[in-house]
């Protein structure tokens, strides 16, 4: 293991998860950027290199076995190991996703990456997190993920907009968190879920409210979390999340 704490950020070649890997960057830590596309992720990886950020690219599409594992090998080879996983790729699963009016493909697109991609890429990475002086893994969920903002009443802390896809897919995240939390809670890895609120991205058309880089700042301080800090818990900025 290199001395250098040594992450990998999932979709990191845009929006949330590039500000995630500038920002570990910026602590000094070397950053594996995790992208499926190989132009957009040598483009991420320049930019972040020429902003001081010791950056190298890893091929990752998280609805790939072969991909994962490679990716794996790839940081083991590279970097020596891995310390702090960021599980931030997802999709909405496309449209149209409304009660009534919803196509199962946008359930089984969103349920691909943002459930099974993350626990497929938490199984690739366990073996090397665990050699870790202070592991910790972070699954980039959202509050519409909630099933008490979710089930709140108008007005009250009500997500929204209506989805069985992408807001149920981050409600199976939450508890595939709580799962990991309690399956790891006899060793140092830390296992948190996060909510970066409504932010100005891809996915959502830009209509988000917060910059990427506001977005990205829950997810660093669960990175960074000190060795006592929670494990099996859900944040936003604000706080605690509901589940
Ligand atoms: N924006 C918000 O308001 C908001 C709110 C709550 C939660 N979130 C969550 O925050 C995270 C980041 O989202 P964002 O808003 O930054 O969206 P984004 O700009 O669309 O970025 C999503 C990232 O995920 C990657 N990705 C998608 N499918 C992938 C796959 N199969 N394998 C590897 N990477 C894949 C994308 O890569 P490509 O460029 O190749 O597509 C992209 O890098 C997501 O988990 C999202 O659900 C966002």
């Amino acid at each position: 293991m290199s001395e250098r704490t040594v992450a990998l950020v999932t979709g990191a070649n845009k929006g949330i998860g590039y500000e995630i890997a500038a920002g570990l960057g910026a602590l000094g830590w070397r950053v594996g950027v995790g992208a499926r596309d190989e132009g957009r992720r040598e483009a991420a990886v320049a930019t972040l290199r020429a902003a001081g950020v010791d950056a190298f690219g890893v091929p990752l599409d998280v609805t790939d076995d072969a991909s994962v594992t490679a990716a794996a090998h790839l940081l083991e080879e590279r970097a020596g190991g891995l310390d702090v996983l960021v599980n931030n790729a997802g999709v909405t699963g496309g449209m149209p996703q409304q009660p009534g009016g919803a196509d199962v493909a946008t359930v089984r697109a969103a349920v691909e990456v943002n459930v099974i991609g993350v626990v497929r890429v938490i199984e690739a990475t366990l073996p090397l997190l665990r050699r870790s002086a202070s592991p910790r893994i972070v699954n980039m969920s959202s509050g519409v993920g909630s099933l008490a903002r979710q089930s709140a009443s108008a007005g009250e802390q009500q997500t929204g907009p209506l989805s069985v896809a992408y807001a149920p897919s981050k409600s199976m995240l939450n508890a595939v968190t709580i799962q990991y939390a309690r399956a790891l809670a006899d060793t140092n890895i830390l296992v948190n879920a996060a909510c970066p609120g409504f932010t100005a991205t891809d996915l959502n058309g830009f209509r988000g409210v917060r910059t990427p880089q506001q977005g990205a700042a829950v997810a660093i301080r669960l990175a960074t979390l000190p060795d006592d800090g929670p494990t099996g818990g859900f944040f936003e900025d604000a706080g605690v999340v509901p589940w």
